[in-house]
Formats: structure tokens, sequence, C-alpha cells
């Protein structure tokens, strides 16, 4: 049998450029997001057969709706190897308006509680296929968190302070779930050409085609790497970033670009 790869955000950008990628490598696909004719109009321009994928509709802000999703890719798929929660939204907010708390609120639930709830059904289930055979592993779950995850970016702070929690969350994950046999991988790409990015107004340095990133996501999801910011040279701006003393990250970003608002 085809190993199955379960993947939220599936009808855009990152998410479609995965599900594609593992498709290539010979994987069944169980896809999921809200905009189901979107995922079923791609698969089948894409030329990809019903016993190879299936769409469930699912909001990760909803953890009712995701587990049900989950329910009906075990029955209908079978458990999957890899679980991939990727849905995710980035909005700009101005701490000074009160219905941006709102805006914050509703980043941090897709981002963070999203992640969390698109794992929450499937560990069990990967667990116990696991108890009925020891030499197997439990499986791979992979947050794509952000580069703006590690440090607090002047005018991104909805964005960044969900993706600095996922990493967080994911490493926590990591730990807890490593004595069962899982791996957890946080993906951190840095800018990636995908619809969350087409309105951006300021420069976007090493920006990345989705299908480029899912090719390495794929390979490092495959070698079980714990955390990588993709592409490589971000790789090396999010080191010194980590390090930089707050003087030097305050200054060096002091006329950083903000994220535009949902009203602007
Ligand atoms: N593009 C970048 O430069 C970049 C950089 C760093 C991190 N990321 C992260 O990569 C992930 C994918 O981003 P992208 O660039 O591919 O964005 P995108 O093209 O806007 O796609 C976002 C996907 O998330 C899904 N989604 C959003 N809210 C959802 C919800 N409540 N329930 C279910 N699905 C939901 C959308 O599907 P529906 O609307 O159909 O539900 C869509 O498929 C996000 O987590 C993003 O933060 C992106």
């Amino acid at each position: 049998m085809r190993p199955l790869v379960f993947i939220t955000g599936a009808s855009s950008g990152i998410g479609q450029a995965l599900a594609l990628r593992y498709y290539k490598a010979g994987w069944r696909l169980a896809l999921a997001a809200r905009r189901v004719p979107e995922m079923q109009a791609w698969l089948a321009a894409q030329g990809i057969q019903s016993d190879q994928a299936i769409c469930y509709s699912a909001d990760v802000n909803n953890a009712d709706s995701i587990i049900v999703a989950a329910s009906l890719c075990i029955a209908e798929q079978g458990v999957p190897d890899v679980v991939i929660a990727n849905a995710g939204i980035s909005i700009g907010m101005d701490t000074r308006v009160r219905d941006d708390l709102e805006v914050m609120a509703q980043v941090m639930q897709t981002n963070v509680m999203g992640m969390a709830a698109t794992f929450h059904p499937f560990v069990k289930p990967m667990q116990e296929r696991a108890n009925a055979n020891p030499a197997a592993s439990a499986g791979t779950l992979v947050g794509i968190a952000s580069v703006a995850g590690i440090r607090g970016m002047p005018g991104h702070a909805a964005y960044c302070a969900s993706k600095a929690a996922a990493i967080s969350y994911c490493e926590s994950l990591r730990g807890e779930l490593k004595p069962q046999g899982f791996k957890v991988v946080t993906l951190a790409p840095g800018y990636i050409k995908t619809p969350l990015t087409q309105k951006n107004k300021f420069p976007m340095p090493f920006l990345m085609t989705a299908d480029t990133f899912a090719d390495e996501a794929f390979k490092t999801i495959e070698r079980g790497i714990s955390f990588r910011v993709i592409p490589s040279p971000m790789a090396w701006v999010a080191r010194v970033l980590r390090v930089l003393p707050d003087v030097l990250f305050d200054h060096a970003f002091k006329n950083a670009p903000r994220k535009h608002r949902s009203v602007e």
C-alpha cells in the first residue's frame, strides 16, 4: 500500500505544492481545507484519480470539524504516515485598535490552536498502529511555522507571536511523543511565493517558489530533521537573528515595513 499524507491548507500555496510533491513521490493524498471545490478542481487539473487522493472539508478553527475530517480520512484511506499542519493566515494588527484584538485572536486560533487540533485526532490512531507493529514508527507530525517565529518583528506582532508559539508547541510535542515512536518536524519557511505573500508591499529577500519549497520540505521530512528554515540563505539570517542583542535587533528593524491590516 502506498504511504498516506494528510495536509491541511491544501487548497492553495504551500499546501498544494506539498500535495504535488508527495504525489510525485508515490504517496496517496488526504487533503483538507475549507474550499473543497478548489482542491477538487486542482486534483482534476493534475489528473490525480480519486483512488489516490480524497478531499476533506475542514476548518482548523473548529476542532470538531477537523476531528470529523480525520475520522473520515482514517475510515476511507487509513491512518496517515505523515500529518502536515500547514493551514495558516497572516494579517497585520495595531494594538491601539480594539477590533484588531479580534484579528490577533483569529491569527493565534488558526496558526496555533489549528495546528494542535490537526494533530490531535491522529496521535492515538498512529500510536495504536505502531503498538500493533513495534518494528514500525508511529509516523511524522509536521508543523509549518515561519522564520517570523524566530524574533518579534515590529509591525508583525500577531503573526510573529503565533509562529513563535507554533515553534515552541512543536518542540514540546517532539519530546513528548518521541518515546511513542513519533517524529515531529518543524519547518520555518522564509518568503515563499503564494497568495499569502502576494499582497506584501515590502521586499521579500530570498523569495522561493512553492514548488521549490515543497521539494526541500519533502526531503527534510523524509530525513526526520527536527527543525529547518527553508531556504538555506534565510536559515543563516535566522541563526544571526537568534543571537542578535536586542539593541542591535531593534536598530536593524526600526524602519521595518508593517504587515497590512485587514482593513488596509
Ligand atoms: N508564503 C510564505 O512566505 C510563508 C512563509 C512562512 C510561513 N508560511 C506558512 O505556510 C502556511 C501556508 O501558507 P501559504 O503561503 O501557502 O498561504 P495560502 O496560499 O494563503 O494558503 C493558506 C491555506 O490555509 C488554509 N486555511 C486558512 N485558514 C484555514 C482554516 N481556518 N481552516 C482550514 N484551512 C485554512 C487555506 O485554505 P481554505 O481557505 O480553503 O480553508 C489555504 O489552503 C501557513 O501556515 C503560513 O503561515 C508561509
